[in-house]
């Protein structure tokens, strides 16, 4: 046996005795959404009587473990960077509280303003050189794995080994566990009309060439079906999802004209079904980078004809955006929105676009807003709006007036809504 699979056999412990190296008081990351250390989190929770006031870092977790609920409380106290459905489920009982940030540096900043204790993640098997790949996700992973005195790593030999900045050696961790454990999904939405005729508003304003970033929501899928017909795109993203897949084998993705990692598809997550998970296997196209990167505002600008397509939940006629909570209640987080749309206006030809459906709730409501509702979350200001898509066309607001850009809003606002809208921008002087 070689010396790296001696250190993994001296490494590896079972889940609960993974458990014994936690103590009353202390923080735990744990990596995200398709990464979730699944059998780490499962154990945490069965034992959560035999701990005090430990603290669990997580971000888009998927799972439904019940860190949230009442009966935790004392015992494990959850923090979240993006709230995922059990999350904004279970906020009202009291037990997970969101971090604000922005993803580009989540990690970073968490490191330099708390003591993290341990890390778990979760990796591929261990090749005979002692490397394993942190497949699905390397928003914050390495850069924990590297600072934090203690980390686990989970190993499910369902994870596809992912290429990039992904290796991580044995001798940086300190105990595996094995858990071959069904992979995480997250279920393709097959797009209706209105996703569609937003595609269709937005595929004009992506020239040959460009590089892509698609955020998370049903609407970016719906995009990527729009785009097919088009040259030498290139992808540049925080997360890959099934779309792009499509798109890359439509023959629309080259990353020709790339200016950084040409002819690489860039991203830093994964989330999807098992046709993505398959697709990224040992994928010499795809080139996983860390979060600090993928997302830094001023290495995003750097690429060619950049455009940042993301998701909201309302906007107001000055260009307010807000993609992560309704009111006062936090339903996602800003994850890399303003990162990346930040990011994409200083790219040269570069373009960030809002693309929402104009109205929630069957029709019931607007998105387009003269006001936010009270305790509103701005995740993108007004000041750094660029464009706003829906299914009633294109209000390209940057540099615009107030004036100017409640017009271009109540324009793409659904018809039903519109007088309404101009009344109360009457009221409220919105000129
Ligand atoms: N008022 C009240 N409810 C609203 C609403 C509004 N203005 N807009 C949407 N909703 C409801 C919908 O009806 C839906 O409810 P349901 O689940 O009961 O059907 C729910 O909120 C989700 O809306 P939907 O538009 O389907 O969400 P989505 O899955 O497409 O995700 C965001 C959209 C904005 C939540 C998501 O893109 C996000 O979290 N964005 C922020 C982070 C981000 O953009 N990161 C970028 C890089 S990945």
């Amino acid at each position: 046996m070689n010396a790296f699979r001696q250190e993994y056999k001296a490494k590896k412990v079972s889940l609960p005795q993974a458990l014994e190296l936690v103590s009353d008081g202390d923080k735990i990351t744990a990596a995200m959404a398709g990464s979730e250390p699944q059998g780490l989190l499962a154990e945490l929770a069965n034992q959560y009587e035999n701990f005090k006031n430990v603290r669990l870092i997580t971000c888009l977790t998927m799972g439904d473990y019940g860190f949230q609920k009442p009966e935790m409380k004392g015992h494990i106290f959850n923090e979240s960077w993006f709230y995922g459905s059990t999350d904004r489920k279970f906020h009202s009982e009291g037990n997970i509280s969101y971090i604000p940030n922005n993803l580009h540096e989540a990690g970073e900043k968490k490191l330099d303003n708390d003591n993290i204790d341990i890390f778990w993640g979760t990796a591929t098997p261990m090749d005979d050189r002692g490397y394993f790949s942190l497949s699905l996700g390397l928003t914050y992973e390495k850069m924990m794995i590297q600072d934090v005195d203690l980390v686990v790593l989970e190993i499910n030999e369902n994870l596809p080994w992912t290429l990039g900045d992904t290796q991580v050696h044995i001798s940086e961790i300190d105990q595996v566990v094995e858990n071959k454990a069904p992979l995480i999904e997250l279920p393709n939405i097959e797009p209706g009309e209105v996703e569609m005729e937003i595609g269709r508003h937005i595929a004009p304003l992506i020239e040959d060439g460009s590089t892509l970033q698609l955020g998370i929501g049903g609407i970016p899928n719906a995009i990527t079906e729009c785009l097919k017909d088009k040259e030498d795109l290139g992808i540049h993203t925080e997360m890959f999802t099934d779309g792009m897949v499509d798109l890359f084998y439509s023959g629309a993705i080259t990353g020709k004209r790339k200016t950084l990692w040409p002819g690489k598809m860039v991203t830093t997550f994964a989330l999807g079904t098992q046709k993505l998970y398959d697709f990224l296997d040992h994928n010499l196209a795809v080139e996983f980078q860390q979060g600090n990167i993928t997302n830094d505002p001023a290495i995003i600008g750097q690429n060619y004809k950049m455009v940042s397509i993301n998701t909201a939940l309302q906007v107001d006629l000055t260009g307010q955006v807000c993609s992560e909570a309704i009111g006062n209640k936090q339903y996602s987080g800003t994850g890399g929105q303003a990162d990346t749309h930040r990011g994409a206006q200083r790219s040269e030809g570069g373009k960030g676009i809002i693309a929402l459906r104009s109205t929630a709730k069957s029709g019931e409501i607007s998105t387009i807003m003269s006001e936010l509702p009270p305790g509103s979350k701005i995740t993108l200001g007004r000041n750094d709006v660029d464009y706003i898509v829906t299914e009633h066309g294109i209000a390209h607001l940057k540099g615009k007036c107030i004036r100017d850009r409640v017009k271009a809003m109540i324009n793409i606002a659904h018809p039903d809504f519109r007088e309404q809208l101009r009344k109360e921008a009457q009221e409220l002087q919105l000129w």
